[in-house]
Protein backbone atom coordinates (compact mmCIF):
# COMPACT_ATOMS: atom_id res chain seq x y z
CA UNK A 1 0.00 0.00 0.00
CA UNK A 2 1.41 3.59 -0.89
CA UNK A 3 -0.41 6.40 0.31
CA UNK A 4 0.06 9.87 -1.52
CA UNK A 5 -1.07 13.11 -0.07
CA UNK A 6 -0.58 16.27 -2.17
CA UNK A 7 0.80 19.18 0.09
CA UNK A 8 1.29 21.87 -2.95
CA UNK A 9 0.43 21.26 -6.30
CA UNK A 10 1.28 24.48 -8.10
CA UNK A 11 4.73 25.51 -9.27
CA UNK A 12 7.30 28.46 -8.05
CA UNK A 13 5.25 31.35 -6.73
CA UNK A 14 2.18 29.32 -6.03
CA UNK A 15 -1.56 30.38 -7.55
CA UNK A 16 -2.73 32.60 -6.68
CA UNK A 17 1.32 33.88 -6.68
CA UNK A 18 1.97 37.16 -4.41
CA UNK A 19 2.47 39.64 -7.39
CA UNK A 20 0.35 38.18 -10.32
CA UNK A 21 -2.79 39.89 -11.53
CA UNK A 22 -3.21 37.85 -14.55
CA UNK A 23 -6.22 35.80 -15.19
CA UNK A 24 -6.19 32.72 -12.92
CA UNK A 25 -4.41 34.42 -10.03
CA UNK A 26 -7.31 36.60 -10.14
CA UNK A 27 -10.17 34.39 -10.16
CA UNK A 28 -8.30 32.23 -7.47
CA UNK A 29 -8.02 35.37 -5.80
CA UNK A 30 -11.63 36.30 -5.79
CA UNK A 31 -12.71 32.78 -4.83
CA UNK A 32 -14.09 32.45 -8.43
CA UNK A 33 -16.31 29.23 -8.29
CA UNK A 34 -13.92 26.29 -10.10
CA UNK A 35 -11.21 28.00 -8.58
CA UNK A 36 -9.37 26.74 -5.58
CA UNK A 37 -5.64 28.10 -3.98
CA UNK A 38 -2.88 25.83 -4.49
CA UNK A 39 0.67 25.70 -2.50
CA UNK A 40 3.87 25.49 -4.10
CA UNK A 41 4.98 22.01 -5.14
CA UNK A 42 5.37 19.01 -2.59
CA UNK A 43 3.94 15.33 -1.96
CA UNK A 44 3.87 13.30 1.32
CA UNK A 45 4.29 9.55 1.14
CA UNK A 46 3.73 6.77 3.40
CA UNK A 47 3.24 2.73 2.89
CA UNK A 48 2.67 2.08 6.93
CA UNK A 49 0.68 5.28 7.84
CA UNK A 50 2.85 6.63 10.06
CA UNK A 51 5.99 7.61 8.85
CA UNK A 52 5.56 9.92 5.82
CA UNK A 53 8.58 11.15 3.44
CA UNK A 54 8.33 14.43 1.80
CA UNK A 55 9.30 14.64 -1.94
CA UNK A 56 10.85 18.30 -2.31
CA UNK A 57 9.99 20.63 0.65
CA UNK A 58 8.14 23.76 -0.34
CA UNK A 59 8.44 27.74 0.96
CA UNK A 60 4.55 26.78 2.43
CA UNK A 61 5.71 23.77 4.07
CA UNK A 62 4.34 25.11 7.45
CA UNK A 63 0.99 26.20 5.96
CA UNK A 64 1.02 22.70 4.31
CA UNK A 65 1.73 20.57 7.41
CA UNK A 66 -1.10 23.03 9.25
CA UNK A 67 -3.34 22.10 6.77
CA UNK A 68 -2.72 18.33 6.82
CA UNK A 69 -3.90 16.63 9.98
CA UNK A 70 -2.03 13.75 8.69
CA UNK A 71 1.27 15.50 9.04
CA UNK A 72 1.02 17.19 12.74
CA UNK A 73 2.48 15.88 15.50
CA UNK A 74 0.97 12.61 17.42
CA UNK A 75 3.24 11.02 20.29
CA UNK A 76 5.90 12.48 22.44
CA UNK A 77 5.55 16.28 23.18
CA UNK A 78 8.41 16.56 20.23
CA UNK A 79 7.26 14.60 17.71
CA UNK A 80 6.31 14.62 13.95
CA UNK A 81 5.10 12.06 11.13
CA UNK A 82 8.03 13.41 8.82
CA UNK A 83 10.77 11.19 9.32
CA UNK A 84 12.84 12.23 5.87
CA UNK A 85 12.60 14.15 2.74
CA UNK A 86 13.58 13.82 -0.66
CA UNK A 87 14.61 16.07 -3.27
CA UNK A 88 14.39 16.51 -7.04
CA UNK A 89 16.48 19.37 -7.63
CA UNK A 90 17.53 22.82 -6.03
CA UNK A 91 14.78 24.83 -7.23
CA UNK A 92 13.69 27.56 -4.59
CA UNK A 93 10.18 25.75 -3.99
CA UNK A 94 11.59 22.37 -3.85
CA UNK A 95 14.22 22.97 -0.93
CA UNK A 96 13.17 26.53 0.76
CA UNK A 97 10.83 24.25 2.98
CA UNK A 98 14.23 22.66 4.63
CA UNK A 99 14.22 25.93 6.78
CA UNK A 100 10.68 24.89 8.27
CA UNK A 101 12.45 21.52 9.82
CA UNK A 102 14.79 23.30 12.00
CA UNK A 103 14.03 23.03 15.87
CA UNK A 104 15.86 19.50 16.31
CA UNK A 105 14.13 17.18 15.27
CA UNK A 106 15.51 13.61 13.48
CA UNK A 107 15.16 13.72 9.96
CA UNK A 108 17.08 12.59 6.60
CA UNK A 109 17.53 14.28 3.25
CA UNK A 110 18.55 12.85 0.29
CA UNK A 111 18.70 14.83 -2.39
CA UNK A 112 21.71 14.28 -6.00
CA UNK A 113 24.99 15.28 -4.60
CA UNK A 114 24.75 18.71 -7.01
CA UNK A 115 22.20 19.33 -4.90
CA UNK A 116 23.89 19.16 -1.72
CA UNK A 117 26.56 20.72 -2.36
CA UNK A 118 24.31 24.03 -3.15
CA UNK A 119 22.83 23.05 0.15
CA UNK A 120 26.29 23.36 1.68
CA UNK A 121 27.48 26.30 0.06
CA UNK A 122 24.71 27.98 1.72
CA UNK A 123 25.29 28.48 5.29
CA UNK A 124 21.46 29.34 6.08
CA UNK A 125 20.67 25.66 5.77
CA UNK A 126 23.27 24.75 8.56
CA UNK A 127 20.49 25.13 10.77
CA UNK A 128 19.82 21.74 9.96
CA UNK A 129 21.82 20.68 12.61
CA UNK A 130 23.63 17.73 11.85
CA UNK A 131 22.77 15.84 15.18
CA UNK A 132 19.88 15.62 13.63
CA UNK A 133 19.95 15.64 10.20
CA UNK A 134 21.81 13.55 8.54
CA UNK A 135 22.46 14.40 4.44
CA UNK A 136 22.54 11.12 2.53
CA UNK A 137 23.39 10.57 -1.44
CA UNK A 138 20.62 9.98 -3.53
CA UNK A 139 22.34 7.59 -5.86
CA UNK A 140 21.15 7.26 -9.42
CA UNK A 141 19.71 4.39 -11.31
CA UNK A 142 19.77 2.23 -8.55
CA UNK A 143 16.99 1.03 -6.22
CA UNK A 144 17.17 1.82 -2.30
CA UNK A 145 15.28 1.62 0.73
CA UNK A 146 14.85 4.98 2.58
CA UNK A 147 15.98 5.41 6.13
CA UNK A 148 15.31 7.48 9.15
CA UNK A 149 18.05 9.20 10.94
CA UNK A 150 18.59 6.10 13.37
CA UNK A 151 18.82 3.68 10.01
CA UNK A 152 15.97 2.22 10.17
CA UNK A 153 13.93 1.05 7.09
CA UNK A 154 10.80 3.53 6.27
CA UNK A 155 9.03 0.66 3.81
CA UNK A 156 9.74 2.68 1.09
CA UNK A 157 12.05 2.22 -2.03
CA UNK A 158 13.07 4.68 -4.78
CA UNK A 159 14.69 4.63 -7.74
CA UNK A 160 16.18 7.90 -9.15
CA UNK A 161 16.97 8.90 -12.38
CA UNK A 162 18.23 11.76 -14.22
CA UNK A 163 15.54 13.39 -16.82
CA UNK A 164 15.78 16.80 -19.23
CA UNK A 165 15.51 19.89 -17.35
CA UNK A 166 17.85 22.49 -16.21
CA UNK A 167 19.97 23.72 -13.27
CA UNK A 168 18.05 25.42 -10.62
CA UNK A 169 17.33 29.02 -11.83
CA UNK A 170 19.24 30.93 -8.75
CA UNK A 171 21.83 28.61 -9.79
CA UNK A 172 22.29 30.08 -13.47
CA UNK A 173 25.38 30.92 -14.98
CA UNK A 174 24.84 33.01 -18.42
CA UNK A 175 28.66 32.53 -18.97
CA UNK A 176 28.47 28.62 -18.64
CA UNK A 177 26.55 28.86 -22.48
CA UNK A 178 23.11 27.99 -23.60
CA UNK A 179 22.02 25.38 -20.83
CA UNK A 180 23.72 27.81 -18.10
CA UNK A 181 25.97 25.52 -16.43
CA UNK A 182 23.30 22.91 -16.59
CA UNK A 183 24.58 19.00 -15.79
CA UNK A 184 23.29 15.51 -15.42
CA UNK A 185 21.33 15.05 -12.29
CA UNK A 186 20.47 18.78 -12.32
CA UNK A 187 16.79 17.36 -12.25
CA UNK A 188 15.51 14.09 -11.67
CA UNK A 189 12.22 11.89 -11.83
CA UNK A 190 11.90 9.36 -8.79
CA UNK A 191 9.97 5.73 -8.92
CA UNK A 192 8.65 5.24 -5.72
CA UNK A 193 7.96 1.80 -4.54
CA UNK A 194 6.08 0.24 -1.45
CA UNK A 195 8.75 -2.00 -0.05
CA UNK A 196 6.28 -4.76 0.81
CA UNK A 197 3.70 -5.41 -1.56
CA UNK A 198 6.12 -3.71 -4.44
CA UNK A 199 3.42 -1.02 -5.63
CA UNK A 200 5.02 2.42 -7.24
CA UNK A 201 4.36 5.41 -9.18
CA UNK A 202 6.37 7.82 -11.03
CA UNK A 203 6.91 11.17 -9.74
CA UNK A 204 7.87 13.86 -12.47
CA UNK A 205 7.80 17.22 -11.13
CA UNK A 206 10.10 19.21 -13.65
CA UNK A 207 10.47 17.63 -16.99
CA UNK A 208 12.10 19.20 -20.36
CA UNK A 209 11.26 16.80 -22.44
CA UNK A 210 10.00 13.04 -22.95
CA UNK A 211 12.87 10.86 -24.22
CA UNK A 212 12.76 7.49 -25.92
CA UNK A 213 14.80 6.57 -22.40
CA UNK A 214 11.84 8.20 -20.01
CA UNK A 215 8.66 6.98 -22.05
CA UNK A 216 10.11 3.59 -22.16
CA UNK A 217 10.54 3.47 -18.22
CA UNK A 218 6.87 4.74 -17.21
CA UNK A 219 4.99 3.07 -20.25
CA UNK A 220 1.93 0.69 -18.92
CA UNK A 221 2.50 1.93 -15.44
CA UNK A 222 -0.16 2.63 -12.99
CA UNK A 223 0.06 6.35 -11.79
CA UNK A 224 2.17 9.25 -13.18
CA UNK A 225 2.63 12.63 -11.32
CA UNK A 226 3.76 15.15 -14.35
CA UNK A 227 5.00 18.34 -15.01
CA UNK A 228 2.18 20.40 -15.78
CA UNK A 229 3.65 23.42 -15.49
CA UNK A 230 2.51 25.40 -18.14
CA UNK A 231 -0.16 24.83 -20.98
CA UNK A 232 1.99 26.62 -23.77
CA UNK A 233 5.38 27.36 -24.09
CA UNK A 234 4.90 31.12 -24.79
CA UNK A 235 2.32 31.07 -21.83
CA UNK A 236 4.78 33.67 -19.71
CA UNK A 237 4.64 36.10 -22.70
CA UNK A 238 1.38 35.38 -23.98
CA UNK A 239 -0.17 35.88 -20.20
CA UNK A 240 1.79 39.03 -20.01
CA UNK A 241 3.76 38.20 -17.05
CA UNK A 242 6.69 37.73 -18.26
CA UNK A 243 8.95 36.53 -21.17
CA UNK A 244 10.34 33.64 -20.84
CA UNK A 245 9.09 30.25 -22.43
CA UNK A 246 8.84 26.64 -20.48
CA UNK A 247 11.56 25.02 -22.36
CA UNK A 248 13.87 28.07 -20.95
CA UNK A 249 12.54 27.17 -18.15
CA UNK A 250 12.95 23.14 -18.26
CA UNK A 251 9.27 22.24 -18.41
CA UNK A 252 7.97 21.16 -21.44
CA UNK A 253 4.25 22.57 -22.21
CA UNK A 254 0.90 20.08 -21.38
CA UNK A 255 -0.90 20.85 -24.90
CA UNK A 256 0.48 20.70 -28.95
CA UNK A 257 2.84 18.10 -30.57
CA UNK A 258 5.94 18.08 -28.29
CA UNK A 259 3.59 18.84 -25.40
CA UNK A 260 3.28 15.71 -22.73
CA UNK A 261 -0.44 15.20 -23.51
CA UNK A 262 0.36 13.87 -26.99
CA UNK A 263 3.41 12.38 -25.40
CA UNK A 264 1.40 10.02 -22.79
CA UNK A 265 -0.95 9.02 -25.73
CA UNK A 266 1.07 5.99 -26.42
CA UNK A 267 2.57 5.22 -23.09
CA UNK A 268 -0.95 3.70 -22.01
CA UNK A 269 -0.55 5.12 -18.57
CA UNK A 270 -3.39 4.27 -16.12
CA UNK A 271 -4.05 7.51 -13.96
CA UNK A 272 -1.71 10.60 -15.59
CA UNK A 273 -1.85 13.25 -13.09
CA UNK A 274 -0.51 17.04 -13.67
CA UNK A 275 1.51 18.39 -10.63
CA UNK A 276 3.91 21.83 -10.46
CA UNK A 277 1.25 23.96 -12.21
CA UNK A 278 2.16 27.32 -12.77
CA UNK A 279 -0.49 29.87 -11.90
CA UNK A 280 -0.56 31.34 -15.64
CA UNK A 281 -1.56 27.90 -16.86
CA UNK A 282 -5.53 27.84 -17.85
CA UNK A 283 -5.87 24.43 -16.78
CA UNK A 284 -6.22 25.24 -13.50
CA UNK A 285 -9.57 26.95 -13.87
CA UNK A 286 -12.41 23.91 -13.99
CA UNK A 287 -14.40 25.62 -16.55
CA UNK A 288 -11.68 26.80 -18.94
CA UNK A 289 -11.49 25.09 -22.68
CA UNK A 290 -7.89 23.76 -21.76
CA UNK A 291 -9.17 21.88 -18.42
CA UNK A 292 -11.79 19.84 -20.83
CA UNK A 293 -9.13 18.89 -23.49
CA UNK A 294 -6.87 17.82 -20.07
CA UNK A 295 -9.65 15.79 -18.66
CA UNK A 296 -10.80 14.57 -22.49
CA UNK A 297 -7.44 13.49 -22.72
CA UNK A 298 -7.88 11.26 -19.78
CA UNK A 299 -5.26 13.63 -17.34
CA UNK A 300 -6.52 14.82 -13.67
CA UNK A 301 -5.57 17.94 -12.48
CA UNK A 302 -3.84 17.78 -9.09
CA UNK A 303 -4.74 20.15 -6.28
CA UNK A 304 -3.62 20.29 -2.76
CA UNK A 305 -5.00 18.72 -0.20
CA UNK A 306 -5.94 15.49 -2.84
CA UNK A 307 -5.28 11.77 -1.78
CA UNK A 308 -4.32 9.09 -3.75
CA UNK A 309 -3.72 5.36 -2.87
CA UNK A 310 -1.97 3.11 -5.14
C1 LIG B 1 10.86 26.16 -11.91
O1 LIG B 1 10.24 25.13 -11.65
O2 LIG B 1 11.05 26.52 -13.09
C2 LIG B 1 11.43 26.96 -10.79
O3 LIG B 1 10.87 26.54 -9.58
C3 LIG B 1 11.30 28.40 -11.00
C4 LIG B 1 11.60 29.18 -9.76
O4 LIG B 1 12.60 28.91 -9.07
O5 LIG B 1 10.80 30.06 -9.45
MN1 LIG C 1 9.62 24.68 -9.71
Amino acid sequence: MLKVLILGSAAGGGSPQWNCNSSVSRAVREGKSGTSPRTQSSIAVTSNDEEWILFNASPDLGSQILKNHQMHPKKDLRHSPISGVVLTNGDVDHVAGLLTLRERQNLSVYAHNRVHSVLKDNSIFNVLNPDYVERRELRMNEKFELKDKEGKGLGLEIEAFEVPGKIALWLEDESKGDDFGSEDGDTIGLKICSKNDNEFFYYIPACAKMTKKLADKIRDSEVVLFDGTLWQNDEMASSKVGEKTGQRMGHMNNSGDDGSIEAFKKLNVKRKIFIHINTTNPILLEDSRERKIVEQNGWEVSYDGMEIKI
